[in-house]
């Protein structure tokens, strides 16, 4: 069976949850604290055995080629002024792993994104990772999880996690029999139902293994939802040529792109950073009294 090395992860979508911030920042760049939201993404690939990561960006994301590189001027300005560690950390950056850059031209969905990196991923299995949903599990990071459900099923695997009836027409649902504890073998998936239609309440979330076989259904499959060429509709149509797996991902999600999930991403990781959890608390004490008067 191929090794999955190779994460297309997505960063091409305008970010119109974040404007005016994200019409010239790239909403994957927007910082938790001191690192930006992406950093985590690559991390968590790398930590997963991934060594390409293949981003698929629009020409309003140089931001995050730029981020990924060296920076030779500002380098030497840290050494002279015996920053050197400084500056090693941030050649780690650019040294986690290997970086290939292909433009989406027009923004006609993620289905359309994921197709665009076809040329570079070939004919392997490859992750995906979607650019603005945070993931946190320190023992096994969400991609490994199903990196690892691939190695036993030899197939596609899709991460997913439970949520509320009403929230179902946020996320792609699927739906299957139960093969082992947070495993399904899927039989049905619907991008974006209403409450009443849906299948089930287990929502894709942004993690995905997929085998090269899902181009060739990308390449067939018409624009969908919001005049978009939809994975899940693609995914739909390989179920009917191959078995997909869904996995129950272990961790915490944080959506970082909109507004709240972003918010609530920063508060958390802030309550786990050494330098600053202890005023972090005081503070959000202080403003606990203050609103409850
Ligand atoms: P979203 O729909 O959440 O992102 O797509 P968006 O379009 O950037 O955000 P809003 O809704 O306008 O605020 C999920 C992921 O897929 C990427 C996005 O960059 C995001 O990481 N994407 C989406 C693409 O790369 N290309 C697309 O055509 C659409």
């Amino acid at each position: 069976m191929r090794e999955v090395k190779k994460a297309v992860i997505p960063v091409a979508g305008f970010g119109t949850r974040f404007l005016p911030a994200t019409k010239s920042t790239p909403k994957e760049m927007l910082p938790i604290i001191d690192k930006p939201i992406i950093h985590y993404i690559v991390e968590e690939a790398i930590k997963s055995g991934i060594e390409t990561i293949i981003f698929v960006t629009g020409r309003h994301k140089r931001a995050i080629e730029d981020y990924f590189d060296y920076y030779p001027e500002l380098e030497s300005i840290l050494l002279k002024n015996g920053k050197k560690e400084l500056v090693e950390s941030l050649r780690e950056i650019s040294n986690m792993a290997e970086f290939v850059y292909v433009r989406q031209k027009e923004q006609l969905g993620l289905g359309h994104a994921v197709l665009t990196a076809k040329h570079i991923v070939g004919d392997e299995p490859f992750a995906v990772l979607l650019g603005d949903e945070l993931i946190i599990n320190d023992k096994q990071p969400a991609i490994g999880q199903l990196i690892s459900a691939y190695y036993k099923f030899g197939k596609s695997v899709i991460g997913t996690m439970e949520v509320s009836k009403e929230d179902v027409s946020k996320y792609g649902i699927v739906a299957g029999k139960s093969i082992t504890e947070g495993i399904k073998l899927v039989d049905y998936m619907v991008e974006k139902p209403k409450p009443e239609e849906a299948p089930s309440t287990s929502a894709i979330i942004g993690r995905y293994v997929l085998t090269p076989t899902i181009f060739e259904e990308l390449e067939k499959t018409p624009l969908g939802k919001g005049g978009e060429l939809q994975l899940t509709d693609a995914m739909v149509n390989l179920l009917k040529k191959e078995a997909i797996y869904s996995k129950d991902i272990e961790g915490i999600r944080h959506d970082t792109g909109n507004k709240l999930g972003y918010l609530k991403a920063i508060i958390d990781f802030a309550l786990m950073s050494e330098d600053i959890k202890e005023d972090i608390k005081e503070l959000i004490l202080k403003k606990c009294k203050e609103i409850n008067g």
